[in-house]
């Protein structure tokens, strides 16, 4: 195969990138999205605070864009994300107790109810585990309206949209020898134990000098998976793009028959959330294959 895309339907996984609506006209930019990848998630134009701007009024002009435009070019669209405690609109980020947790649940069900049966999998949560040594919960206004916040998140989306999967997304939990991975994946464990609904674990998996690719991811998205969740890389970066780190990363999903699919956070270096000079993803900012290209379509 020629494309991520189709490299990766190969094994019946997806290989996706982030879209975001303010580069839907730059045809440079939209020629290799369209051409190379085949699932979507849009940057930021689901987020809460793209959402619901006003507490009951949702506003799905940003996040349509991107929608409409992976759908229109046949791709699969990941929606994120549906409670975090960032980018929260203002009049959430002032709420606290039991009305806030009404207003996550009103959140959940306003957005999914939008899209319902269009999106392949929600991340419901994102990011409610503290860094560290903790292996706990990070602290934040959903998580002090008490601690069940998560599963009621998760019971909440299945019935707004039985036809997504629900995952829940987070970064650093991808060496498996850290105290936020096991937090996550004790979390996980008990969901699955208790049927609270969760289908899948995204590992975000963006690779720096602090939290950097370590050769026991492939045994965390095992053992994830043999909770029996799917598992997602969600939101891969690397800094430095080194090729072979990207092509480990790759095998590794590629072991795991669970780990459906990888969704880079970008497409060319120029577009990345971390600036261009880290040189964090696949495309330069010309538009052109860069190493670590070649070394991600060749493992696929
Ligand atoms: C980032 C976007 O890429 C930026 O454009 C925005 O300014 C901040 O958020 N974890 C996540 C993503 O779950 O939503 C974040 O995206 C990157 C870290």
């Amino acid at each position: 195969a020629s494309t991520l895309g189709a490299a990766a339907a190969q094994s019946g996984r997806y290989f996706g990138t982030a879209i975001a609506s303010g580069k839907l006209g730059d045809s440079a930019y939209t020629t290799i999205a369209n051409r190379e990848f085949d699932m979507v998630t849009a940057e930021n134009e689901m987020k809460i605070d793209a959402t619901e701007p006003n507490r009951g009024q949702f506003n799905f002009s940003a996040g349509d864009r991107v929608y409409n435009w992976a759908v229109q070019n046949g791709k699969r669209v990941r929606g994120h994300t549906l409670a975090w405690h960032n980018q929260q609109p203002g009049w959430m980020q002032s709420m606290s107790g039991g009305s806030l947790r009404q207003a996550m649940i009103d959140h959940i069900n306003g957005v999914m109810n939008h899209y319902k049966g269009k999106i392949y999998a929600w991340d419901v949560v994102n990011e409610a585990y503290a860094d560290g040594n903790s292996g706990g919960r990070r602290d934040s206004n959903l998580q002090r309206t008490g601690n069940d916040w998560i599963e009621v998140a998760f019971r909440t989306a299945r019935a707004a949209d039985p036809a997504a999967k629900l995952c829940y997304n987070d970064y650093n939990i991808d060496n498996w020898s850290w105290a936020k991975t096991q937090g996550v994946y004790n979390m996980v464990r008990d969901f699955k134990s208790r049927g609270v609904p969760i289908d899948c674990v995204g590992l975000q998996s963006h690779f720096n000098g602090n939290s950097p690719y370590t050769s026991n991811y492939r045994t965390t998205i095992q053992s994830f998976a043999a909770l029996g969740v799917d598992v997602q890389i969600t939101e891969l970066d690397i800094q430095g793009g080194s090729a072979t780190t990207y092509a480990n990363v790759t095998n590794d999903c590629l072991a795991v028959p669970r780990c459906t699919g990888i969704t880079v956070w970008g497409v060319r270096d120029s577009d990345s959330w971390l600036g261009e000079n880290t040189s964090p993803l696949l495309f330069d900012r010309n538009g052109n294959k860069k190493a670590a290209y070649t070394s991600v379509l060749n493992a696929l």
